[in-house]
């Protein structure tokens, strides 16, 4: 079983389409079991995979309040693709952590990583951060084998990435085997900003970089907007190509074999 969290304290840089086009490659091209846990209030990874409706999400989860992690998930209509969906109750966590027992919902998902490696019933968990270090983003981090990176193949996107390294890296005292798996470049365009970008983060960048890179296409905000996944909107648009290919080789990268 193997744990990545897609994390970036940068909004809009494209962690939740990674997240969700992941997990779906993930279950039907390489038909493994996949666990997407949406650990971010505003749920945009819950609305692209489940129907609208009020669930009892992680802040459940994180609160203490779920005896086992399948109260809270939900089968999508992907098969071998489950979701434990955010709930808006996940942005008073970081004000009751000031109150209550601090260490719990750090340890809270790192448990349930614990529970599906016994229990056997999922390949991968791919987990969907806010864009901030939050509880919900560090106990995140804390449940995970691998980071990955998205960013903007544009100069200032590139520019947090060393900053955000160190703050992992410092999380490694509690965690040691965490690693970063790799930094994705998203919607990559023909232009010499965009060289500039690439250049620039290649020298100074402290951990992989992927050489599969995500192209800027229509396609992805339009399914976002239809609350669909890209591979189910425009399966053959260049992003959803792109992505089918960067799991490839981060399942390649990652030693993870399948059919
Ligand atoms: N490859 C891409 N091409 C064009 N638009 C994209 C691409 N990837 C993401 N987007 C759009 O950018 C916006 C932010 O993406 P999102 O995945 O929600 O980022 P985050 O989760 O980091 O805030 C969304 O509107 C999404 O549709
Ligand atoms: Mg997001």
């Amino acid at each position: 079983m193997r744990t990545f969290a897609i994390v970036n304290r940068k909004g809009g840089v494209g962690k939740t389409t990674t997240a969700v086009n992941l997990a779906y490659v993930l279950a039907t091209s390489c038909r493994m079991r996949v666990l997407l846990i949406d650990a971010d209030g505003q749920a945009n990874a819950t609305g692209i995979l489940l129907p609208k409706g009020e669930y009892a999400g992680l802040g459940a989860l994180l609160r203490g309040y779920a005896i086992c992690y399948d109260e809270l998930t939900v089968h999508t209509d992907v098969e071998g693709l489950d979701v434990l969906p955010a709930s808006e109750d996940l942005w008073a966590l970081d004000l009751e952590a000031v109150t209550s027992d601090p260490g719990r919902s750090f340890r809270a998902l790192r448990d349930l990583r614990e529970a599906v490696e016994e229990d056997g019933s999922y390949d991968v968990i791919v987990i969907d951060c806010p864009p901030n270090l939050s509880t919900a983003c560090v106990s995140a981090i804390l449940a995970s084998d691998a980071i990955i990176i998205p960013v903007l193949s544009d100069v200032c996107s590139t520019v947090g990435v060393s900053g955000l390294v160190e703050q992992i890296d410092d999380l490694r005292s509690i965690q040691p085997t965490l690693r970063v798996a790799g930094v994705l470049f998203n919607q990559w365009h023909r232009a010499p900003v965009v060289d500039d970008a690439m250049t620039t983060l290649r020298e100074e960048c402290p951990v992989p970089i992927f050489d599969t890179v995500i192209r800027r296409t229509d396609k992805v905000p339009e399914s976002s907007w239809a609350g669909r996944a890209v591979q189910a909107w425009s399966p053959w648009c260049s992003a959803a190509r792109d992505y089918r290919a960067w799991v490839a080789e981060l399942l390649k990268k990652e030693g993870m074999v399948h059919e």
